[in-house]
């Protein structure tokens, strides 16, 4: 079974895609790490981000794999780097480039490998698994998302920055040529904008029990 959870950066799928695939016993997939992934060995080997050719023969030639859980880059455990302030600056744009996504795709694809797994990121419901079993598609407002990040408080911008990075990361992911931000027709919609975690993981959780026993998963 293969559960598919979209939304933009902040919307809390990251926490919910982990929960659902604990909850259940499935591979966890976060496409969007491998999208880092690609970015931090780019600046590793000094790729000029402009030259396509070189990013996309860079990324093509990386060794991605998987120890506990945690994503290995040609044999390194680079989970922590991958948040770090200069792969966040240029991962959108590396992100576009439409056959660095074809090999990143590839590789999610794998990694979930012929059984169960809970895949998240921006174009799993339409593009990588538009065949999965169950979709979902998480949003919340700019506003609430920005509140979020300020109150973790592991950002010293205001709020108000916080905000105006957030809408501009929206347009940049919804305005891609290839694997733009979608709401897939067949998702279940959620805004968590008013809702805790607990509330969000209730009703995902719920849909996919139902969803379970009418398809005889
Ligand atoms: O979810 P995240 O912030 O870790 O994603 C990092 C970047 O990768 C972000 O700019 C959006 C992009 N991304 C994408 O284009 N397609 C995906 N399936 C997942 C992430």
């Amino acid at each position: 079974m293969i559960i598919a959870i979209d939304g933009p950066a902040g919307s809390g799928k990251s926490t919910i895609a982990r929960m659902v695939a604990k909850g259940l016993g499935f591979t966890y997939v976060n496409s969007g790490s491998i999208y880092r992934a690609m970015t931090l060995r780019a600046i590793r080997l000094g790729v000029d981000p402009r030259d396509e050719a070189a990013v996309i023969s860079c990324s093509r030639s990386a060794a991605i794999d998987y120890r506990d859980g945690r994503l290995c880059l040609d044999g390194d455990d680079v989970e922590e780097e991958l948040r770090s302030a200069p792969v966040d600056a240029l991962v959108a744009q590396l992100s576009a480039i439409p056959p660095l996504r074809d090999i990143v795709n590839g590789i999610v694809r794998r990694a979930a490998g012929a059984t169960d797994a809970v895949v998240e990121g921006r174009d799993m419901t339409t593009v990588v698994f538009p065949e999965a079993d169950a979709k979902f598609y998480l949003d919340a407002s700019a506003g609430a998302r920005a509140s979020r990040r300020f109150e973790q408080g592991a950002s010293e911008s205001s709020l108000e920055a916080i905000t105006r990075n957030i809408e501009m990361r929206d347009s940049i992911d919804k305005s891609k040529s290839v694997g733009a931000l979608k709401i897939a027709p067949d998702a279940v919609y959620l805004d968590s904008s008013h809702l805790t975690i607990q509330q969000v993981y209730d009703k995902v959780y719920g849909k996919i029990l139902h969803l379970r026993e009418h398809h005889g998963h």
